[in-house]
Parts: C-alpha cells; sequence; structure tokens
C-alpha cells in the first residue's frame, strides 16, 4: 500500500487550536505532507494569530481557521452546514475550567457544555462528512485526571460547583463517549480514540492550580501520532497514554457508557 498516496489532501479539524496543546498539534500535523488543517476557533483574532503562527514556524500554509462556539450546538452546526468537502479526522481538544460555575446563553452549565457536548456534537454534526471521506478518525483529547462523573447531576446543580470535579468528570465523559462512538461508527470505517496529552503550562491546568511540567509539543505527540499514524486507524474505542494503550476503567462500565450517551442526546437537537 502506497502510504504517501493513501494520505493525500486529508483534511483535518481541530479544535482549541488557539491554545497550548491545541496549537503545538496543529503545527506538528502542518509539517507533514499532504496534510491540510483547519483549526475551528472561537476568537477571529487569537485565529488569525495562530494561523500566522504556525505558517511562520513550519513554513507550510496548508493551515486554515473557521469560527465556531463549541459549548453551543447551533454554532457547530452552522460550521458543519457550510463545510465544503471531505473531513478525514477530527480533533477534539476544545476544553475550559472556569472557577466559579457558568452557564452557556442555553443555560447549560459551561464546563459540561464545552467540554462534554462540545466533543459530543461536534461528532455529530460532522459524523456525515466523516463517513463520506472514511477510512476516517476522531481523535479525543481526554486526561488521566478524570473521575467523579454524577449522571444525576451532570450540572452541578445539586453538587456545590468545583472546577476541580467539573473538569475531571468532563474527562471521564470524554473516555466513555470515545467507547460509545466507537461503537457506533466502527461500521462505517470511523476510528474513534481519546488520549491524555501530558501535563502542560496553560489557562486551563492553571485554573486548575497546576503549571505543567512538560511542553505543548510533547503534549500534542500523542494527539498527533493517533491523527496520523496507521494505529489510529486500527484502534478504535481505546485509550492512549505516551503513544501506548492503556486499560480504561470507565470505559469498560458499559452501562455507564450508554446511560451517558443517551443523556447527552437528550441535550441535542437531533435525538
Ligand atoms: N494542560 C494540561 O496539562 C492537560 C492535561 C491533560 C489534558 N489536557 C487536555 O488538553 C486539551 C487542551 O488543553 P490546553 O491545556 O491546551 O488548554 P488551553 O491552552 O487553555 O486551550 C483551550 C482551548 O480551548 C478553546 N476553547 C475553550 N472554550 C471554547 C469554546 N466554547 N469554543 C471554541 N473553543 C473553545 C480555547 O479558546 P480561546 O483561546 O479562545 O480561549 C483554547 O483554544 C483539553 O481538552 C484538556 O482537557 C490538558
Amino acid at each position: 500500500m502506497n502510504l504517501e498516496a493513501d494520505r493525500a489532501n486529508h483534511i483535518i479539524l481541530i479544535t482549541g487550536a488557539t491554545g497550548a496543546i491545541g496549537q503545538a498539534i496543529a503545527r506538528q500535523i502542518v509539517t507533514k505532507p499532504s496534510y491540510e488543517v483547519v483549526l475551528a476557533c472561537r476568537n477571529e483574532e487569537k485565529a488569525r494569530q495562530a494561523v500566522r503562527e504556525i505558517i511562520q514556524a513550519t513554513g507550510n500554509d496548508r493551515v486554515r481557521y473557521e469560527i465556531v462556539d463549541v459549548s453551543r450546538q447551533s454554532s457547530i452546526q452552522a460550521l458543519a452546514e457550510h463545510w465544503q468537502g471531505a473531513l478525514h479526522v477530527l480533533i477534539n481538544n476544545a476544553a475550559l475550567t472556569p472557577r466559579s460555575r457558568q452557564e452557556t446563553p442555553e443555560g447549560i452549565e459551561l464546563q459540561f457544555a464545552t467540554n462534554v457536548l462540545g466533543y459530543f456534537w461536534m461528532i455529530q454534526a460532522f459524523e456525515a462528512h466523516l463517513k463520506q471521506s472514511a477510512p476516517a478518525r476522531v481523535v479525543n483529547v481526554a486526561s488521566n485526571y478524570a473521575g467523579d462523573l454524577d449522571l444525576t447531576d451532570l450540572e452541578f446543580k445539586h453538587r456545590r460547583y468545583s472546577n476541580g470535579t467539573a473538569y475531571r468528570q468532563s474527562k471521564q465523559a470524554n473516555r466513555m463517549l470515545t467507547v460509545a462512538f466507537a461503537e457506533k461508527l466502527k461500521l462505517h470505517g470511523i476510528s474513534v480514540n481519546a488520549c491524555h496529552p501530558g501535563s502542560v503550562n496553560s489557562a486551563l491546568s492553571n485554573n486548575l492550580g497546576f503549571g505543567g511540567y512538560e511542553s505543548p509539543d510533547k503534549g500534542a505527540k500523542t494527539p498527533v501520532w493517533l491523527a496520523t499514524h496507521p494505529i489510529g486507524q486500527q484502534q478504535t474505542g481505546k485509550y492512549f497514554v505516551d503513544l501506548r494503550e492503556v486499560r480504561c476503567r470507565f470505559g469498560e462500565d458499559k452501562a455507564g457508557v450508554e446511560a451517558l450517551y443517551q443523556a447527552c442526546l437528550r441535550y441535542s437537537n437531533e435525538e
């Protein structure tokens, strides 16, 4: 098989590419022959700046941006509706960790809307594009820092809000939904995997009270590998850390995975 020809004109869409890890992921992929990267960003000024920096750093101009607010399904749907052509890889990476409980204009707790439903709605909205472009992949940037998911209180309406707990819940959810989507999309030639990128200094990690001890480039390594290496197509429904598959107990809870998927579906206008 001619892998270079196989990869020709692979289009990759990545959310949160103005952030520390997301921009490093985009920059690393742009240096690979035949890949075109689209940065999905909420802030146009930062998006332009990220595109400029990536072109400057790589000497490659196969990078552009689109505007989307992933905390709002209507914004994601608008992006998917005007998307032209193929999509081979979707990298869900955008996330935040606000210190106080906030809500979207639709009244959904912001961290759940962005970090969990943002990933869910992106896959849902781009499913048809990925199917048409198959073999295709979804890479969900999750975390080892995960847990405390409460299916009865996903939005911290009853628990006291803590950004650490809400974040850990969201990253557990990313790992669980990876398994749900992998199962649903495997017959369509779409792989769905999750990973831990590393510990990186960023707005997100600073809000959680830590600085990170790895570079953004180191953090980008596993997501880039899942997005571009054949292993990321061959494997599905798996969790990876440092380029290695790691057992994920959250994904093994099949009843929990399905319950979370159904809960997210109830937040979607595509039930
Ligand atoms: N940093 C770590 O140590 C670490 C460890 C494990 C996992 N992770 C995961 O790695 C991923 C990237 O984190 P990071 O550390 O690189 O964070 P970051 O530097 O704070 O970047 C977060 C990105 O998400 C974007 N974003 C937030 N809300 C958005 C929205 N509603 N719509 C569109 N984009 C939105 C931000 O856009 P703006 O620039 O406009 O704010 C930014 O580009 C996250 O999924 C995180 O959970 C990080």
